[in-house]
């Protein structure tokens, strides 16, 4: 877990816009003992390679809890197969913070992930997969792997996922940090 925790920090190094929430990194915070949970997105995992910060959670990923906000009732069944997030710091994290949250989501192939919006400050950093990323009224864009995405607080956004897997680690900060969703768009939108 120290090796993956290592390779998330060193990732989030590489992002100018990620400076001022790094600050706020727990160094010596409180390390939770998480039950662990699978999901059936977690299977895309085994797609992704073992090198990197992506192999480092593959690796680790069996001693996460993996969880998710939504329900059948918000996107659809079929969104649950391929949607799933694991949280490594934060209100529910392995390492407790309170001033922000990080973690990483997975989206398997073709899922559309409607536009949706949170008081929380955003960045996420694609890992693996090439999504198509709107932001407020916006076109959809594709980003690539190691392009970081800001949101700012109640900007909504929406992800069309490609034939790979995504998988996006994030960073939140402000509001309530365990806050679900607003839901704006629904699905196919
Ligand atoms: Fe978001």
């Amino acid at each position: 877990m120290q090796e993956m925790m290592g390779r998330v920090l060193e990732a989030w190094a590489g992002v100018p816009e990620a400076a001022s929430f790094l600050a706020e990194w727990p160094q010596l915070g409180p390390r939770r003992v998480l039950e662990p949970a699978t999901l059936p997105v977690c299977r895309w995992l085994q797609e992704m390679g073992s090198d990197g910060v992506v192999g480092a959670i593959r690796a680790a990923s069996g001693r996460l809890q993996w969880r998710q906000t939504y329900g059948a009732g918000d996107f659809g069944a079929d969104f649950l197969t391929g949607y799933g997030w694991a949280e490594f710091i934060g209100l529910r994290g392995l390492m407790a913070s309170e001033r922000i949250a990080c973690g990483i989501l997975l989206l398997a192939p073709g899922i559309v992930y409607p536009a949706h919006a949170h008081e929380a400050e955003e960045i996420y950093l694609p890992i693996h997969g090439e999504a198509l990323w709107q932001q407020g009224q916006g076109e959809f864009k594709p980003v690539p792997v190691g392009q970081a995405v800001h949101h700012a607080s109640w900007v909504p956004h929406a992800m069309r996922v490609g034939s790979e897997p995504l998988a996006a680690l994030y960073l939140w900060r402000g509001g309530d940090l365990a806050a679900k969703s607003v839901i704006l768009g629904q699905q196919g939108a």
